[in-house]
């Protein structure tokens, strides 16, 4: 693998082979004092955000700084970008500076397979931390790899994403990978926040629905989406008490869930808008599980791209 752009690129195989080595991983810093493994020592991994992140930067630097490599964390804000470089200039830049892995998150849907093209005569491998309504496919396969540890496996689940599904990379590198993995996945949501080409996708057999009490009896997940205010650019915005009456998951809509169905969120969570707290902070609550995970998932995008033809040869 030399870049991870997208969840789609992916097939079974593939998704599969990065999920057993985040496992891996996860088992063998299981009680350890010192989370320091040696694998990435003498790389350097940049990370380079043009919007803001919790989770995926952070997450980035403890998985790089776990694995032994150097990390340095670019900000749009402090780079010279706020200076007017471009894109393609600041990515040759980091290149040249030595990056082996740029990590990048950019508003603009895209960005990472364009920096990737620049970079193709160079060593340094790309991964999207996000791009603009497109694709976000670490989140994916962290979603990936708590559901295979909350209901022991994906393929034949049944799995509702639920919410802002027109503004949420999440929701589109989740429904690739998950019907990789074999998931039967339903969207639900308002029409209004449902992707005019949702076609597009090219996911054959994905259902869609407006009637999110119809589905929860049926589901092992609930994967509950943020809605995104910051992408509608003054379009419609749903009143948080509207919205949460018709799709926010409530504690009457969790009592509504089989026993053993689990519920996550891919954070940062609206909390009474798109979830309740009481069901956001309940045992079935898979969201913390999802964080804890996304670090050695992305350790292993990291052994992936970066060590693991090394290892082979
Ligand atoms: N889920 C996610 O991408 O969170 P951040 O925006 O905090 O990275």
């Amino acid at each position: 693998m030399k870049h991870l752009l997208t969840a789609a690129a992916l097939d079974a195989a593939a998704a599969t082979a990065v999920l057993d080595t985040a496992d891996g991983l996860k088992h063998a810093l299981l009680g350890r004092e010192v989370h320091k493994l040696p694998t990435l020592r003498g790389r350097t991994v940049i990370t380079m955000f043009y919007e803001n992140s919790t989770r995926t930067r952070v997450s980035f630097e403890i998985a790089g700084k776990w694995m032994s490599a150097d990390v340095v964390n670019v900000s749009a804000g402090g780079s010279s970008v706020g200076k007017g470089e471009s894109l393609r200039d600041t990515a040759l830049t980091l290149s040249a500076a030595g990056a082996d892995c740029v990590i990048i998150r950019h508003p603009a849907s895209g960005a990472a397979h364009r920096l990737a093209g620049w970079l193709r005569d160079t060593g340094t491998h790309v991964v999207n931390a996000g791009d603009g309504m497109h694709e976000h496919p670490t989140q994916a396969l962290l979603d990936a790899a708590t559901l295979r540890e909350r209901l022991g496996g994906i393929d034949g689940r049944r799995i509702a994403i639920v919410g802002d599904v027109r503004h949420s990379r999440v929701a589109r590198s989740n429904v690739h990978l998950l019907t990789a993995l074999g998931a039967e996945l339903v969207v639900v949501a308002p029409p209004t926040l449902l992707p005019t080409g949702l076609a597009e996708w090219g996911v054959p057999g994905l259902r869609v629905t407006h009637d999110l009490d119809a589905e929860l009896p049926t589901v092992d997940a609930v994967m509950m989406l943020r809605v995104q205010a910051e992408r509608m650019h003054g379009g419609f915005f749903p009143s948080a008490r509207e919205y949460s009456i018709a799709y926010g998951l409530s504690e009457r809509r969790m009592d509504l869930l089989p026993d053993h169905a689990v519920v996550l969120h891919p954070g940062p969570m609206l909390r009474g808008m798109e979830i309740a707290s009481a069901v956001a902070d309940s045992p079935r609550s898979a969201i913390t599980a999802q964080v804890r995970n996304g670090v050695h998932v992305r350790m292993a995008v990291l052994y992936h791209l970066l060590a693991a033809e090394e290892d082979r040869s």
